[in-house]
């Protein structure tokens, strides 16, 4: 669990316009953001969406900041945005990585999560890499915030939604965040914090159990974790996330063909590509309500190259549910652990993520999970603690928490 030096909740009157930049989850997106400085007023987003080139994911940070950049100086351009040394643009960068904080725009990446591999950032600080970059390109761009999507989900939900408890991401990864009092957070020694003051914190407890002592895993879990990049690490993210759901779907019906059990005497060569097979297929599954599932019959063929008989078809489509149920139900205990630990009984869960968003049954198996873990009363109308949406928070997020950085600086805090 990693403390982020953002201070408390956004009172919903921050004001100003700020550049972001979000990296860690499908897209990296570039937005501008006017906030309102009103809760009952709507935020004016510009958004840029680019494409992270796959060699850039095991490549090496030379190459990431220089992407990042050249992403951020076309966005800047294009927008005629201009800053200048004295009066720079601010820019709150979305990192969706384990970072260690020692103040808010400086952050220490722990380890690579979600597949990537990238050389010379482990270790060192994110948030000074891409500030250097930035400067080398002689741009008036200063980064004054790095937070994580998490918190930037639950902050931007804040800024309207005071019934805000945590923000959570349910999608490449999996992750959440909420408010603690300093006075409780151990890991900050002689901050001059008052104790009753409130700090986010980023629990990363996508690693939860990288010991291997509770959860149960298959060898399918043991297959996914062994050909990662980081095996060992991530252990609860491995089972829960978007990245990975598909890829064990894979696994198990390459199990299944390895035995002679399900398409004999096809030519499985496109289902033994590793990640053939991503969670939105695995949603497609799950929601197709065609004659005779012909929609999944028709993704076997176009995706795998493969005739899919009907028994075939009705164990796809148990699979793919038991992989989803068992990930949103993994997903409840995240929110359970921290719900439970602060005596939270309601609130507003603000998500955001493919798996949120995307997968027809996630919110209605995840709610019924959480209710079972905090044992609610059953029929009691609505569940004290919902899911709401935070599609697309974290860059309003960063923005709200740039601001609150730049008003806490302007105040000497
Ligand atoms: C995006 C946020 O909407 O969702 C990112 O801007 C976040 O910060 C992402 O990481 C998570 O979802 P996914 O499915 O893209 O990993
Ligand atoms: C991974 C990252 C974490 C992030 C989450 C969701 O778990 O380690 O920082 O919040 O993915 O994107």
């Amino acid at each position: 669990m990693n403390v982020t030096w953002v201070l408390g909740y956004p009172t919903g009157h921050e004001q100003g316009s700020f550049l972001t930049v979000d990296l860690g989850g499908t897209n990296l997106r570039v937005c501008y953001i006017t906030l309102p400085g009103s809760r009952d007023k709507e935020f004016e987003v510009d958004q840029q969406k680019y494409k992270l080139p796959n060699e850039i994911k095991s490549g090496t940070a030379e190459q990431l900041w220089d992407f990042l950049s050249d992403c951020l100086q076309k966005f800047v351009e294009e927008k005629g945005l201009k800053g200048t040394k004295k009066e720079p643009i601010y820019l709150g960068f979305t990192f969706s990585y384990p970072a260690l904080q020692e103040y808010i725009d400086h952050g220490i990446l722990q380890t690579w999560t979600k597949g990537f591999d990238i050389k010379g950032v482990e270790g060192e600080n994110a948030a000074g890499q891409l500030q250097e970059a930035l400067d080398k390109r002689q741009l008036p761009i200063k980064m004054i915030a790095l937070i994580n999507d998490t918190t930037g989900a639950m902050i931007a939900s804040a800024y309207k939604d005071p019934k805000t408890i945590m923000g959570v991401i349910f999608g490449t990864g999996c992750n959440g965040a909420y408010m603690e009092q300093c006075g409780k957070i151990t890991k900050l020694k002689d901050s001059g914090l008052p104790s009753d003051t409130l700090m986010a914190i980023n629990c990363e407890y996508g690693a939860f159990d990288n010991a291997r002592r509770v959860l149960p895993l298959t060898p399918y879990d043991e297959a996914v974790d062994r050909d990662s990049p980081r095996p060992g690490e991530q252990a609860w993210e491995k089972m829960s996330a978007g990245l990975y759901l598909g890829e064990i779907f894979r696994l198990v019906l390459v199990d299944l063909a390895e035995k002679g059990l399900v398409f004999k005497d096809q030519d499985t060569t496109k289902l033994r590509e590793a990640y053939a097979l991503d969670t939105g297929a695995l949603s497609a599954i799950e929601d197709d309500e065609s004659p005779k599932l012909s929609e999944t019959r028709t993704l076997f063929k176009d995706v795998l190259s493969l005739d899919i008989t009907e028994p075939e078809l009705e164990l796809c489509r148990r699979l793919a549910e038991l992989i989803a149920v068992r990930g949103a139900r993994l997903c409840a205990c995240g929110v359970a652990a921290i719900c439970s630990r602060n005596q939270i009984s309601s609130g507003h869960v603000a998500a955001d993520g493919s798996v949120a968003n995307k997968h027809p049954k996630f919110k209605r198996r995840w709610g019924k999970a959480l209710g079972e873990l905090l044992d609610w009363p059953k029929d009691q109308g609505e569940d004290p603690v919902v899911l709401t949406s935070a599609e697309d928070g974290s860059g309003i997020g960063a923005a709200v928490i740039a601001a609150m950085t730049l008003e806490r600086a302007e105040k000497g805090q």
